[in-house]
C-alpha cells in the first residue's frame, strides 16, 4: 500500500499508483480503471472473487463472522419482527416504511397481482412436466411485452413497476404449478395477505377449500425474507449484466431467475432435497455420502454446504433451523428427511475436511425441507427462491441504473493462435 488513499504498483519497472476507495465495512478496493491505459495491463481474477463490480449501499456480509446485514440492518431483527412486505418495501426503497406507507405498497401489490388474461394461452403451450423456473423465466420475459417499460427510476413509474414485479412473479410461480398439475388456475385475492395468496393459490380446490394455516404462512413469509439480498451474488450480477446494456428490467430480471437455477446457486435447494432422498434410499447412509464428498476424484459435492464468502455458519442457515424447530414442533409433521439431514450436518461439522476447508451449512440446507413441510413440490424450491430474492434484484438494479453505470464489458488474456493465412477450402 503506498500513502493513505493510494496503493502502488511496479509494472516492468514502471511504478504507478493507484487509488483505494474506502468502504463503510473494511473491504476496501483499489480502483485499476486506468491500469491498461498506464501500463499496458490487466487483470486477471478467475470467478471475479476479489473483483468488486459496483459500489453499493444495500447489503453487507461478513463472511468470516457470518453477519449479514441488509440496508444495515440484521438479517435476524429483520426475521424476527418484519413481514415479507416490509422487508421487500425496505429494499426497493431504501428505509422501512410507515404504516401509511406500506398500506400503499400494499395496495399496489394487490392491484398488480393479476396477469393479462392473453398470457394464460401461453401456460398451456409448456409441456405438462416443463420445469417451473423454465416457465417462470419464460413468462418474466414476456411481462416485457404486455406491460409499460419503466420510464424512469424516480418516479411513480418505478414503484408501479418494482410492485408489479413482486406481485405477479409470485402469481406466475402458483400458475405455473397449477398447470404442471393440469389443475385451474386459482386467482389471487386481495383479502389475503401476500403469502397467505400464494398458498392458496397453489393448492385451494373447487373440491376441496383450502385452509390457510397462519403458521404455514408466517413461515413462508420469514423463508421470503432469507432470500431477500446477497450482494453481488451470480445472479444480482446477472441482473446488473443485462441491465448495464440498457434492456428491460424485465429481461434482465428474467437473466436473474436463469443464473438463480444453477445447483450451484439457487438450484442447491432442490439438489439438497433430492441427495436426501439418495442417502434415505441407501438406508440413511450418511458416511457413504459424506465419504464421497471428500474424494477428489468424484464430482459429488455436499449440496446445501460450503459458501464463496461465508467460512462460517450462514446467519440464513442458523435462522432457518430455527424455523424447522417452529414447525415441526408446533405441527405434526413427519419428514425422515430432516433426521437424515440433522445426521448429515453433525457428521459434516465433525469431520476434518469440512472442518479445515470452513464448510458449514448454507441457506439452502434447510430450507427445502421447510418448504417440503408446507406442501411445495421439489420441482418449485428454486421458484420460492426467485420470489424471496426478487426485490434485492429490483434494488440491485435500481442503484445500479441510478449510479449510471457503464456497460459490463470484462476484457480476456488472449492465448489463441497467431494470425493464420486462409486457405481454400478445396487446398485445406
Ligand atoms: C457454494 C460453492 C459453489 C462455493 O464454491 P467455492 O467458493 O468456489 O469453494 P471452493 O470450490 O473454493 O471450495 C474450497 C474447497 O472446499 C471444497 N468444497 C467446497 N464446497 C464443498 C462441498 N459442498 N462439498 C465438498 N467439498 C466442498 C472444494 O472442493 C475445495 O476443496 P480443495 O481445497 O480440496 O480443492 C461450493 O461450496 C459448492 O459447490 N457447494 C455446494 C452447492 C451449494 O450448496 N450451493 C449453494 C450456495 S448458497
Amino acid at each position: 500500500m503506498g500513502e493513505s488513499n493510494y496503493a502502488s504498483l511496479e509494472v516492468n519497472g514502471k511504478k504507478i499508483e493507484l487509488p483505494i476507495i474506502e468502504s463503510s465495512d473494511g473491504d476496501n478496493g483499489i480502483d485499476i480503471s486506468r491500469l491498461r491505459a498506464e501500463t499496458g495491463y490487466i487483470t486477471f481474477d478467475n470467478g471475479f472473487s476479489n473483483t468488486a463490480s459496483s459500489i453499493s449501499n444495500i447489503t453487507h456480509i461478513d463472511g468470516e463472522q457470518g453477519e449479514l446485514r441488509i440496508r444495515g440492518y440484521n438479517i435476524e431483527d429483520l426475521v424476527h419482527n418484519c413481514s415479507f412486505r416490509e422487508v421487500a418495501y425496505l429494499l426497493v426503497h431504501g428505509s422501512l416504511p410507515t404504516r401509511d406507507q406500506l398500506t400503499a405498497f400494499s395496495s399496489y401489490l394487490n392491484e398488480h397481482s393479476l396477469i393479462d388474461e392473453d398470457m394464460h394461452h401461453f401456460f398451456s403451450g409448456f409441456p405438462r412436466n416443463g420445469h417451473p423456473m423454465a416457465i417462470l423465466a419464460a413468462m418474466v420475459t414476456s411481462l416485457s411485452s404486455f406491460y409499460p417499460d419503466l420510464e424512469d427510476t424516480k418516479d411513480q413509474s418505478f414503484d408501479i413497476t418494482a410492485a408489479r414485479l413482486v406481485s405477479k412473479v409470485r402469481t406466475i410461480a402458483a400458475f405455473s404449478y397449477r398447470k404442471s398439475k393440469g389443475q385451474a388456475l386459482v386467482y389471487p385475492r386481495h383479502d389475503l395477505n401476500y403469502c397467505s395468496n400464494f398458498l392458496n393459490m397453489m393448492f385451494d380446490s373447487s373440491v376441496k377449500p383450502y385452509h390457510i394455516d397462519p403458521l404455514y404462512a408466517k413461515i413462508l413469509d420469514k423463508l421470503l425474507i432469507l432470500h431477500v439480498d446477497h450482494g453481488q451474488n451470480c445472479s444480482t450480477t446477472a441482473v446488473k449484466l443485462i441491465g448495464s446494456a440498457k434492456a428491460n428490467l424485465y429481461a434482465a430480471i428474467s437473466a436473474g431467475i436463469c443464473a438463480l437455477w444453477g445447483p450451484l446457486h439457487g438450484g442447491a435447494n432442490q439438489a439438497v432435497v433430492e441427495m436426501l432422498e439418495n442417502i434415505m434410499a441407501d438406508d440413511g447412509d450418511v458416511q457413504k455420502y459424506i465419504g464421497m464428498a471428500k474424494d477428489r476424484d468424484n464430482a459429488f459435492r455436499l449440496m446445501g454446504f460450503g459458501h464463496a464468502i461465508y467460512k462460517n455458519y450462514d446467519p440464513r442457515a442458523k435462522l432457518a433451523k430455527e424455523l424447522v424447530d417452529e414447525l415441526f414442533s408446533s405441527r405434526e409433521i413427519n419428514d425422515p428427511l430432516l433426521d437424515i439431514a440433522r445426521k448429515l450436518e453433525a457428521a459434516a461439522l465433525s469431520d476434518e475436511f469440512f472442518i479445515e476447508r470452513k464448510l458449514y451449512p448454507n441457506i439452502d440446507f434447510y430450507t427445502g425441507i421447510l418448504y417440503r413441510a408446507l406442501g411445495i413440490p421439489t420441482n418449485m424450491l428454486t421458484v420460492m427462491f426467485v420470489i424471496g430474492r426478487l426485490p434485492g434484484w429490483i434494488a440491485q438494479w435500481k442503484e445500479f441504473i441510478d449510479n449510471k453505470s457503464r456497460i459490463f464489458r470484462p476484457r480476456q488474456i488472449y492465448v489463441g493462435p497467431d494470425l493464420r493465412s486462409f486457405v481454400e477450402i478445396d487446398k485445406r
